[in-house]
């Protein structure tokens, strides 16, 4: 979606906020314009959505007709109130927390319009114009779209096949004299390479947060999704100078807008007035219906779906070995949805997918589209695949057909 400047007068725009450029453009113009030129023919390893066939319909089905029960035996339920969120929810999420190593109780937690949301109130709490924040190079699109509407200044911190390289951040961070005020960082099967950070650089990341001052908000939106064994514990279990940031959509839906915050001491009260300045309060209809639903099933279904996205994530591996010319290269995830892709020196991602759409039928996210500003040169060779929505058969042909692309250009240069 582009907000054409035709569509506003000279007068109007010249009136706008600073911030506004950030809501004029977004990446997903170009995906959008990527999808609209190809055909239905063309694989898209774009989203990062869960796969159609693990959204549970009907368990979701029976927790809402509950939740309107219980709406009905007491109407004062939907009634505005509570921006701090429905109190057996924040109960519920704190027990799941354990799984991740954190000690939470109902008051740290506040439940948000999807950790996008979590994402927006930390920064908005947090940043001034100008302030610095640290990212992982790469990171999540979503994030950096938030920070440019606080006009930031990014700090990338690179990131290798452990995660974000906390020896490269330290030396990054000696060589300043403010500090930045955030760190932001996906350490479990990141968005969009898929690796994994390690135990002892965990530790070493927290330390250096500490020892700075810097508040660390760790996003860990597919935790769940684990493959061979699980994760490290969360960030925020070693330490609570971290904000942890969760969400159901991938574990549930996207669409059901189901996240939460773990919040440092002292922030909780204010997150809460956040959420009611945002939007009054969380919808109460869904967070009940979460409710309702997630004690009963949700464990269950994580074996299923984990069983599902292991299968893909291996079928891809198979296939990017199997047709890949020589010179590319790939992440190996252990869980989550995304595999990162080198290409051979001499082709740039961004210039080869429009031939990889017209003449093969294959298309992905550039990855330079994960830094900010949406351009990095030296990340001209990467790219994204997601492996979440398509059956073992499609992603053998689409990396059958990737490798062709991939083979065609490196002829052709
Ligand atoms: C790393 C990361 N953070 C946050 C989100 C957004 O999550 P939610 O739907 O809970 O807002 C995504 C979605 O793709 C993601 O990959």
């Amino acid at each position: 979606m582009t907000v054409g400047r035709e569509e506003l007068t000279g007068a109007l725009l010249a009136r706008l906020a600073r911030r506004s450029p950030a809501f004029q453009h977004s990446v997903w113009d170009a995906v959008d314009l990527l999808v609209a030129g190809a055909g239905p023919e063309t694989i898209f390893f774009g989203n990062g959505n869960p796969a159609p066939e693990r959204v549970p319909y009907e368990a979701m089905q029976r927790a809402s007709q509950r939740t309107w029960e219980q709406i009905g035996e007491l109407p004062k339920r939907i009634e505005y109130g509570e921006p701090e969120g429905l109190p057996e929810l924040r109960d519920m999420i704190a027990e799941r927390m354990r799984a991740r190593g954190v000690t939470a109780t109902r008051d740290d937690i506040l439940p948000t319009t999807g950790s996008q949301q979590a994402i927006d109130f930390l920064a908005r709490l947090m940043l001034n114009p100008g302030d610095a924040v640290v990212v992982e190079g790469p990171t999540y699109l979503g994030a950096l779209q938030v920070f440019d509407a606080y006009e930031v200044e990014y700090i990338v911190a690179p990131v290798d096949d452990r995660g974000l390289d906390v020896d490269r951040l330290r030396a990054m961070l000696d060589a300043r004299t403010v500090m930045p005020k955030l760190i932001y960082t996906i350490p479990t099967f990141q968005n969009p390479t898929g690796v994994t950070m390690p135990l002892e650089r965990r530790k070493a990341l927290v330390e250096l947060a500490r020892e700075r001052e810097i508040l660390i908000v760790e996003d860990d939106p597919y935790c769940d999704l684990w493959f061979d064994e699980l994760p490290p514990p969360a960030l925020r279990s070693l330490d609570d100078n971290v904000a942890y940031c969760g969400t159901f959509s991938k574990t549930i839906a996207p669409s059901i807008r189901s996240g939460w915050v773990v919040a440092p001491t002292g922030f909780q009260k204010m997150l809460a007035i956040m959420k009611e300045v945002a939007d009054i309060n969380h919808d109460k209809v869904m967070m009940r219906t979460v409710l309702n639903a997630v004690p009963d099933f949700l464990d269950e279904h994580l074996v299923g779906s984990r069983e599902l996205y292991r299968v893909r994530r291996d079928a891809m591996l198979a296939g990017l070995e199997r047709h890949m010319p020589a010179g590319t290269s790939w992440s190996q995830p252990a869980g989550g949805f995304f595999v990162w892709v080198t290409l051979p020196e001499g082709l740039n991602a961004i210039e080869l997918l429009p031939f990889a759409v017209e003449r093969f039928g294959v298309a992905y996210l550039a990855g330079e589209w994960f830094y900010p500003g949406f351009s990095w040169p030296e990340a001209s060779r990467t790219l994204r695949l997601s492996y979440s929505k398509h059956p073992e058969a499609r992603i053998e042909e689409g990396m059958r057909r990737l490798g062709a692309a991939i083979s065609a250009a490196l002829e052709t240069r």
